[in-house]
């Protein structure tokens, strides 16, 4: 398969870009209160434009109870206190444009927190009342209200409605602590055009859209038919509270604010059927969206082919480029995924194991050959804090530091995602590995020490190096255009060459290919291969290579 993609002279950052996820709460803490801050980001940019990325993601760093780490905001238009203050963000806006590195933020229009100033109004006012109108409260069901609107649940577990004390019920598809807002409200329209204004006027070069799919609500609130655990297409264009086709509307409305600064882009964070994702790219809305097929796609070569041939297909259709995703904040992180048997129920092997079947030498290796080949392919990769290092999920923290909502509201039956975000060993020894001077909000691991960046940074077989150096090639190699060519060297590998003629090739398989009349010269691989005079070359098992196409000392 051959997918050539518009090519233009220019090409904006964002459809090539490396965009770096920073976890704002874990990634350096320069305060010292066991917490990441900016001071920490700021003090660790250097390492970031060393490491080569275009941009910087930050999750949320706005005033909020961090019920769900950040995504429960109190006030879009300041910061954290934990994180600091607004004048500090301002610095690091400006200091990362030094060092050429772009800042996206995460705004969440879907829902505030309950400690944002509107919600406290509502719930002070009556039923019925305009505070209330900002957020969706009904009466309940049954004839003294005493049963939710619907049997809508929320996303981490248990309904998605609660009740206050003068007997109305309020909408969160999250955690009770995030009510939804109303979006057939014009305040709630308004404000969110003066908040993306407000942070596009201090210099960000993006947001990053929290729950895109979500916002517009069936006001007549439906119930749910549980059965359709499969949705059809027909069930997905109207499903009561995800990817209505209102939402298309205010994305419009965003889009033509942006559209008046310069070169601004913002990323969809839409969990939408494939078919339904190139209407969030069209010219007037979002630029780009995240790409989650891949995370769910298992370590299997014809099934990453499919993967990669439909994501880049769909994204050059509607003249966009697609986004490759292998971890983030809300996953296990892929060097502990990959270890484990495939089709594992990874979110449920967290919780009940077995856990000895993890094969955490395998995982970092295939982490290793994971890496060559997203980095190769054409469209934007986003990576997220510590994979740069291989870091594990960490799996068995105790169950009395856990803090993600999943946890309590599934009634212990998810485990969550805080194995993902312990926070990121700096250096080899010290207490929290140089993460800052007080004990880190959720421990690390002894063996952290080992993976730091301290303990990896001279070494050149490291997985740290192997980043510095894959996105280092990468700039020369494989974002000149967006041509894609898949060929067939054997069911157990994916293999394409991009347009400039440099190939990847990923064996996935458990045993090694011998490739003959191989052209060119191996750039960089994943761990050592041989190749022969002759033109073979011998790939090992779950490893990938990098070619050239001409004899080259880059
Ligand atoms: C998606 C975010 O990535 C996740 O961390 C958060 O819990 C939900 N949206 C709700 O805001």
């Amino acid at each position: 398969m051959s997918i050539a993609a518009p090519s233009t002279d220019v090409a904006p950052w964002w459809r090539r870009g490396v965009v770096y996820q920073v976890y704002i709460r874990s990634f350096a803490d320069g305060s010292g209160d066991g917490t990441g801050d900016i001071a920490g980001l700021r003090s660790r940019l250097n390492y970031l434009a060393a490491l080569g990325v275009d941009a910087i993601w930050i999750t949320p760093w706005y005033p909020s109870p961090l019920h769900d780490g950040g995504y429960d905001v109190a006030d879009y238009r300041d910061i954290c206190a934990r994180f600091g203050t607004l004048a500090e963000a301002e610095s690091l806006i400006d200091e990362a444009h030094e060092l050429g590195i772009k800042v996206l933020i995460d705004l969440v229009p879907n829902h505030t927190s309950v400690e944002h100033r509107w919600f406290q109004a509502a719930l002070s006012a009556e039923p019925g009342s305009a505070e209330r109108d900002r957020y969706i409260f009904r009466r309940g069901k049954g004839p003294d209200g005493s049963e939710p609107p619907s049997n809508w649940r929320s996303v981490f577990g248990g309904p998605a409605w609660s009740r206050v004390d003068d007997g109305d019920w309020y909408l969160h598809l999250f955690d009770v602590t995030q009510p939804d807002l109303n979006w057939e409200n014009s305040e709630v329209t308004e404000e969110f055009l003066d908040i993306f204004a407000f942070w596009l006027d201090r210099g960000v070069d993006g947001m990053r859209v929290d729950v895109a799919h979500g916002l517009v609500k069936d006001l007549t609130f439906p119930d749910i038919v549980k059965s359709a655990e499969v949705l059809t297409s027909e069930q997905l264009a109207n499903h009561p509270h995800w990817d209505r086709d209102g939402v298309h509307d205010i994305i419009r409305s965003w889009r033509s604010l942006l559209d008046r600064y310069d070169d601004r882009m913002m990323v969809a964070e839409a969990w939408v059927h494939p078919e339904r994702l190139p209407l969030y790219l069209r010219p007037d809305e979002y630029h780009q969206s995240f790409n989650f097929d891949l995370l769910d796609t298992d370590w299997d070569a014809s099934q990453f082919t499919a993967t990669i041939e439909s994501s880049a297909g769909a994204a050059a259709d509607v003249g966009a480029t697609t986004t490759w995703v292998l971890s983030n904040h809300d996953v296990m992180r892929h060097a502990t995924r990959y270890g484990l048997p495939t089709a594992t129920p990874w979110r449920r092997w967290l919780l009940d194991g077995p856990h000895d079947i993890l094969d955490a030498l395998l995982g970092a290796r295939r982490a290793r050959a994971a890496i060559l080949l997203t980095l190769s392919l054409p469209g934007a990769a986003y990576l997220y804090q510590g994979e740069e290092l291989g870091l594990p999920e960490v799996w068995d923290l105790p169950e009395d530091v856990l803090d993600d909502p999943t946890w309590v509201l599934s009634e212990h039956k998810v485990k969550g995602r805080d194995g993902c975000r312990v926070p990121i060993p700096w250096s080899s020894s010290g207490p929290s590995f140089g993460f800052g001077s007080a004990k880190p909000w959720l421990p690390q691991p002894a063996g952290f020490g080992a993976i730091s960046v301290e303990a990896q940074d001279d070494d050149p077989s490291s997985m740290l190096n192997l980043y510095r150096t894959a996105l280092a090639l990468r700039k020369k190699w494989f974002t000149e255009d967006e041509d894609l060519e898949m060929f067939d060297v054997g069911s157990d590998v994916v293999a394409f060459t991009r347009g400039s003629g440099a190939r990847c090739l990923l064996n996935m398989g458990d045993t090694p290919v011998c490739i003959d009349d191989v052209e060119g010269t191996v750039l960089l691989s994943s761990v050592r291969v041989e190749t022969s005079i002759e033109g073979h070359l011998e790939l090992p098992a779950n490893a990938a290579v990098w070619l050239a196409p001409i004899r080259t000392d880059s």
